[in-house]
């Protein structure tokens, strides 16, 4: 790989070590893909920085980063495992809420903005078309590459810290024109509207993907997709067929910048997104805790929730998982006290996959593909996806 002479300048060290560190994650990163060069990078989002995923040896590599490591651009911050103003409220033990702040300030000592959100790309790292970035947190990258039409490869946490470290990124994958052509194309034969519908076509698509090879898939007869729908649509497809770009026809950048594959066709009809609905709910549920925010929920979505739960009360446990800007904004608008009102709880800076909160309830019922997957796997719920009216229906009866 050709290295500019001040890359080479920081592989030797002569930026210090944490950006020698970086420098050598990033070119072995470029050796093994093939990469010809570096490329600069507008922006980073990190992942993967909860306690509970890091444990002490994470923490250890991010301290002795942190002694002389600085980002040099943009750079923000997934959910940790815990809402970090409101931590016991949600039954977080102490032990784990002061490691999980030594990790945020690990990062904020390196200039890292702790976000602590999932949804960059609404509060404010919003790339635009056509910049590379070096984004952790799948459904960010697809996202990104996808609805935005920017370039980034699904980064894992230290190769994310090295971009922001040296603001530079190995030139390979999804930098490539070469790697964006769509290879498999699906043609939706059913109105598809709202959150819950476009995880379950995520997922749908997803597992069809997982058997073809993982290829880029061209979607077509999707009429309209709302920035919510298209961020439930990223996270399930990223969950279930480990997806970082997909082509959809008058609605995406750059459905007709490369050319339409002509194999393979997949149809997909409303018996299949039946199906894939009744695979996503348990037979014996017990709902017990409404979860809705995954990817984080947008200030549109909060200002839904806030009208359909005016003057009702919820008789179950109900989060809504949110940046803590974005709950801000909530509240100058009034939403909040609607919401908190009627007995919701807001969860910011985290979610209920980061979080510990296994074993804690037995029945969750989502409006997210992605979040029915890890509440399932991870946190070992029953599970039940249903639209947001649904969700509330279910909370309130
Ligand atoms: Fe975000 Fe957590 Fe879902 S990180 S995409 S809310 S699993």
């Amino acid at each position: 790989m050709k290295l500019t002479t001040q890359e080479q300048e920081m592989l030797d060290g002569k930026y210090g070590k944490a950006v020698r560190k970086a420098m050598e994650i990033l070119t072995t990163l470029g050796e093994i893909f093939n990469a010809d060069r570096m490329v600069d990078v507008s922006s980073v989002q990190i992942a993967g920085v909860s306690y509970d995923n890091l444990g002490e040896a994470g923490l250890e590599f991010l301290n002795d980063m942190a002694e002389d490591g600085k980002v040099r651009v943009l750079t923000t911050l997934n959910p940790v495992g815990m809402d970090r103003e409101n931590w016991q409220f949600f039954g977080i033990d102490q032990d784990f809420a002061k490691n999980q702040n030594c990790v945020i300030n690990a990062f904020a000592k390196m200039g890292v903005i702790p976000t602590c959100s999932c949804t960059p790309y609404l509060i404010g790292n919003t790339p635009h078309f056509g910049q590379h970035l070096a984004w952790a947190e799948s459904s960010a990258v697809c996202y990104a590459n996808s609805v935005i039409g920017a370039r980034t490869n699904r980064e894992g946490g230290p190769s994310a810290l090295a971009s922001a470290i040296t603001g530079k990124t190995a030139n390979y994958g999804y930098h490539l024109d070469e790697n964006r052509y769509g290879k498999v194309i699906f043609k939706i034969n059913t109105i598809i509207k709202g959150t819950d519908q476009f995880g379950l076509l995520g997922k749908k698509i997803g597992d069809i993907l997982v058997k073809e090879g993982k290829k880029i898939p061209y979607i077509t007869g999707i009429d309209s997709a709302t920035i919510e729908d298209l961020k439930s649509f990223c996270a399930s497809i990223a969950t279930y067929g480990g997806t970082a770009l997909f082509h959809m026809e008058g609605i995406t950048p750059e459905y007709n910048k490369y050319p339409k594959p002509k194999i393979k066709i997949f149809e997909i009809k409303q018996i299949d997104l039946d199906k894939v609905r009744s695979e996503l709910i348990d037979d014996d549920i017990d709902v017990d805790f409404i979860s809705i925010g995954c990817p984080h929920a947008s200030i549109h979505e909060i200002e839904q929730i806030a009208s359909m739960l005016k003057g009702k009360r919820v008789k179950k446990e109900f989060w809504i998982t949110t940046a803590r800007s974005t709950k801000k904004v909530a509240d100058e608008a009034g939403y909040s006290k609607i919401i908190e009102d009627a007995g919701a709880k807001f969860a910011s800076d985290m979610c209920c996959v980061v979080a510990p909160i296994r074993g804690r309830f037995k029945g969750m019922m989502a409006d997210s593909a992605k979040a029915c997957y890890y509440g399932r796997v991870k946190n070992n719920f029953k599970i039940k996806i249903g639209s947001i009216e649904e969700c509330i229906i279910e909370a309130t009866k």
